[in-house]
């Protein structure tokens, strides 16, 4: 809607998980290669945490955007049953008949995995929004991450989640044990939020940077660093400029903005 009036290609803040618009912060940077190295070292478990909005989703796209010589499985429904999961699995890495029973699911995929090996090819499998899988699921994981020959994992597991997903691998020490890569993600400082949003803009062609400093500085402060917040809080400022036909984004823009999005920022006591 704005973006012939800001002369942009697309829009610069979409909420979606988008690779394209990375911005290579130093921690995105760090958990991309934590999580890169235990899939092509073939590490049996691995674990991404970050709150909500942190880019986790975005990460993970990333990281299988660049595999070489490795497959990933993507799950993004955590409300599955262990078999259901196993199934999920086998669909993901490109099986259209799986076999009705547990035990020959698991045939299928322990072949599948050990031809895979004799290729060269690293095989992983993501679970997203992993705080939410039921005690079952993780069970089964852990089953799974044992898979292995004298040298090799067979799969690598990543779960992604939130904070609480640490929480609830404290209480099952068999699986906590065995996870091996750690990567986090938190919040951006004031200046990679500056250079988040420059990045962002850049990527979808704006001719120029419409924030004053204390603009920034002002969504700095709502979003406190959480990416799809500024996201947010960016589009409506780009919104906001468009209506009131000015290419001058200052700090009374942000605060209407920020008033209009209210419930969903914390900080956000105008
Ligand atoms: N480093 C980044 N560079 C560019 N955009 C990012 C970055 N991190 C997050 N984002 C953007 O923030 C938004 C939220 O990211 P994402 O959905 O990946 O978060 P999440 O951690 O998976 O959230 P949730 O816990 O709700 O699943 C997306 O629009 C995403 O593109
Ligand atoms: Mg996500």
């Amino acid at each position: 809607m704005y973006e012939s009036f800001w002369g942009l290609r697309e829009q610069p803040f979409g909420t979606t998980p988008d690779p394209a618009f990375l911005y290579p912060s130093q921690q995105h940077e760090e958990a991309e290669a934590r999580i890169r190295y235990a899939i092509h070292s073939r590490k049996g478990l691995a674990m991404l945490i970050g709150a909500v909005g942190m880019g986790k989703t975005t990460l993970t796209r990333v990281v299988i955007g660049k595999l070489r010589n490795a497959r990933a499985a993507v799950l993004l429904n955590p409300k599955v049953t262990p078999v259901q999961m196993l199934r999920e699995i086998c669909y993901e890495f490109g099986f259209e008949q799986v076999p009705h029973y547990k035990r020959d699911i698991i045939a299928v995929l322990r072949k599948h995995a050990l031809e895979q090996l004799e290729a060269g090819v690293s095989l992983v499998v993501i679970l997203d929004e992993a705080q939410l899988l039921s005690r079952d699921c993780l069970e089964e994981i852990r089953l799974l991450t044992n898979w292995e020959t004298n040298k090799d994992k067979l799969y690598t597991v990543l779960l992604v989640g939130q904070p609480e997903l640490e929480g609830r691998l404290r209480k099952i020490p068999q699986l906590n044990q065995r996870v091996v890569i750690r990567a986090r993600l938190a919040s951006l400082g004031e200046k990679e939020t500056t250079e988040y949003i420059a990045h962002r803009l850049r990527t979808a062609g704006a001719p120029l940077f419409p924030f004053t400093p204390e603009a920034i500085a002002e969504i700095y402060h709502y979003s406190t660093g959480v990416p799809r917040l500024i996201n947010m809080i960016c589009d409506m400022c780009l919104l906001e400029g468009y209506i009131r036909r000015t290419k001058k984004l200052d700090v009374p823009i942000v605060q209407d903005v920020v008033k209009d999005l209210g419930g969903v920022l914390d900080n956000a006591k105008v």
